[in-house]
């Protein structure tokens, strides 16, 4: 038996069968590459789904990591630490943001921003409590964020559903936003400025603008779920900030902790005072080595030229992707790197993923035919050639 085949077996008879995992196992990494447990190497364009902002075994989380380890992990929120405040001082810097809360994932960010909404309205005596989200958006997997997330097979299995959430509206349609907004029971609206999961489709401008001013105009809050899109991936360190438009929420996860559990939910002042003692908590939430590392990853993001290189890079991909002749390529886009390649079809794309993983190269399939580009933002040109001239290979010979 192989080293893979033990740890599948044994992965298959005791882990809860949720996922449908490629037949790899990997068990290190470095920068870019990942060894699986047979040794072989692959070129990663996926960072466990736009986590590993810095790669593997980068100096700035590894140091981070082992210092705190060193010091304390876990003391509660019964007690004030350095971390925290450094952390969430270091994720609003420059923004309109005013007050972070930190939890583990997405969702539990997301869960929090739903709940913050609904105090809000709760403790100004106003009848307001719906959320509305978009068509395909995806928000996480409890209750409340799965509903909010709208694609229906995530979450039809689990009713009843949380009432009030699980409004959708047409992504990047100002005219269906409008109707829906003007129900004066919402609350919120909650988007994702750039649509992940559903297969990397950003918003417009004009729509994130006018989200913007419908919820002011009927007296709502606006939420932008930054789980994928945040911490430099866009090539700003927010996306909002390269839409120009101001959240009243923001959500993020993922590449804040770059490979360590941490996630944020973040306000200004004048919703995060909604929240009082006891309204909100998590143990782990805030906990000393996830903000340690957080804090030292997004210093790093924010370095000068760091977020430019991204965006460079990020034009770069996308001009290489276009040097690809196929009649199966639909479309490509995406901002900074954070970049789709659409495919003709479900079969088509996953053809090319698996051809890809057989060559040594990790991407994902979004949103059923959309091949995924979220590689870690220290990617070179010369990794992104090395993937393109195999994809050329592989896509030409279908
Ligand atoms: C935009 C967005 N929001 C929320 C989530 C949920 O995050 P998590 O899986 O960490 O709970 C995801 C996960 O892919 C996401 O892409």
């Amino acid at each position: 038996m192989s080293a893979f085949e033990k740890i599948k077996e044994r992965d298959q008879k005791f882990f809860m069968n949720t996922y449908s995992p490629a037949d790899i196992a990997f068990v290190s990494g470095e920068g870019c590459y990942l060894t699986d447990s047979e040794g072989k190497r692959y070129l990663d364009f996926l960072a466990g789904i736009a986590v590993n902002a810095l790669g593997y075994n980068h100096p700035v989380f590894t140091d981070a990591l082992t210092e705190q380890a060193h010091k304390v992990a876990v003391i509660s929120n019964y007690f004030y630490s350095e971390p925290r405040g450094l952390m969430a001082e270091e994720l609003m810097r420059g923004t309109h943001l005013n007050k972070a809360f930190f939890g583990n994932s997405g969702a539990e960010a997301n869960e929090c921003a739903i709940k913050l909404a609904r105090k809000y309205f709760y403790v100004r005596g106003e009848k307001r409590y719906k959320i509305v989200s978009a068509l395909h958006s995806f928000h996480g997997r409890t209750l409340a964020t799965v509903t909010a997330t709208g694609q229906g097979q995530y979450n039809k299995p689990f009713s009843p559903l949380p009432a009030g959430i699980g409004e959708y509206v047409p992504f990047n349609d100002i005219a269906a936003l409008e109707k829906a907004l003007s129900d004066p029971e919402v609350a919120a609206f909650l988007v994702e400025p750039i649509q992940g999961e559903s297969g990397v489709v950003p918003a417009t401008k004009e729509y994130l603008k006018a989200a913007r001013e419908l919820t002011e105009k009927y007296g709502e809050l606006l939420i932008f779920d930054e789980v994928q899109s945040g911490a430099g991936r866009t090539g700003t360190f927010w996306a909002f900030e390269g839409y120009g438009v101001k959240p009243d929420i923001v959500t993020a996860a993922k590449g804040i902790g770059a490979g360590i559990p941490v996630s944020a939910c973040m306000a200004t002042d004048e919703v995060a005072s909604a929240y009082k003692p006891g309204d909100h908590g998590t143990t782990f939430g805030a906990n000393l080595l996830s903000c340690a590392v957080g804090y030292a990853v997004c210093k790093k993001i924010r370095e000068p030229g760091f977020m430019d290189a991204v965006r460079e890079k990020g034009e770069y991909l996308k001009a290489a992707l276009a040097t690809i002749k196929s009649p199966y390529i639909k479309d490509i886009r995406g901002v900074g790197l954070f970049v789709g390649m659409e495919m003709e079809s479900e079969e088509i794309a996953n053809k090319i993923y698996k051809a890809m993983l057989d060559a040594g190269f990790v991407l994902n399939v979004a949103g059923h035919k959309v091949m995924r580009f979220v590689p870690p933002l220290i990617i070179t040109k010369e990794q992104i050639d090395t993937m393109i001239t195999e994809l050329k290979k592989v896509v030409e010979s279908l």
